[in-house]
């Protein structure tokens, strides 16, 4: 796999809109700090799934996934929306050694990037499933950027579809006493939630 068409792919996943400064941020800090299993599995993804392979999180956003995972001693994980399985391996791959991925209980992390349609269903199961002072991740809530576009903008189909549910999910998350919450302009946009009670 040629890497420029890598390098492409990742473009296309990211929010920010200026190609110049993308391919500053991922050759100078990412690429040269991506794990070899990673980058094997993101050449694999693209190799197999061509335009999808979009929906691999970012190589930025795998980074700091896992040093959030590591700052936080996170021994907990699950994870709805696997695809190829780039921010599971990440995930995976910050854990310590007695770390679990499956086990059911008051879990440290937890990382949505599925149904978009169906977030605030898996926000009203996490809530309860993450322990107090965990996070709850969900992925994709700037859309690639349509949430900020006029509906009538929208060319794509999935876009369209997705926009509206991406931002009742912001609306709603936005107003909701349980969580401290943080909107992360990383990757597709990545909001974090930290149970507070
Ligand atoms: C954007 S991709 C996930 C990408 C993945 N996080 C990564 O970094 O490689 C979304 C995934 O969610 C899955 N999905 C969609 N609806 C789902 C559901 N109701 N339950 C479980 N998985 C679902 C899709 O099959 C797809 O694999």
């Amino acid at each position: 796999m040629a890497a420029n068409h890598d390098h492409e792919k990742d473009l296309d996943k990211i929010i920010l809109k200026s190609p110049a400064l993308l391919k500053y941020i991922l050759e100078t800090s990412c690429y040269p700090r991506e794990h070899e299993q990673l980058k094997q599995l993101r050449e694999a993804t693209i190799e197999k799934y061509q335009f999808w392979s979009l929906m691999n999180v970012p190589v930025d956003e795998g980074l700091l996934l896992s040093m959030f995972l590591k700052m936080m001693n996170a021994k907990k994980t699950l994870e709805l929306g696997v695809f190829t399985g780039y921010s599971l391996l990440s995930t995976a791959l910050a854990l310590p050694a007695d770390g679990k991925g499956k086990e059911e209980g008051s879990f440290d992390f937890a990382f949505v990037d599925a149904d978009k349609q169906n977030y605030l269903k898996y926000h009203e199961l996490l809530i309860k499933l993450v322990k107090v002072g965990g996070i709850i991740a969900y992925d994709n809530t700037l859309w690639f950027g349509t949430v900020a576009e006029p509906e009538e903008m929208m060319k794509e189909s999935y876009l369209r579809e997705g926009r509206n549910d991406v931002i009742e999910v912001n609306n709603y998350l936005a107003a909701d006493p349980r969580v401290e919450l943080a909107l992360v302009s990383i990757g597709d946009g990545l909001t974090l939630c930290r149970r507070l009670y």
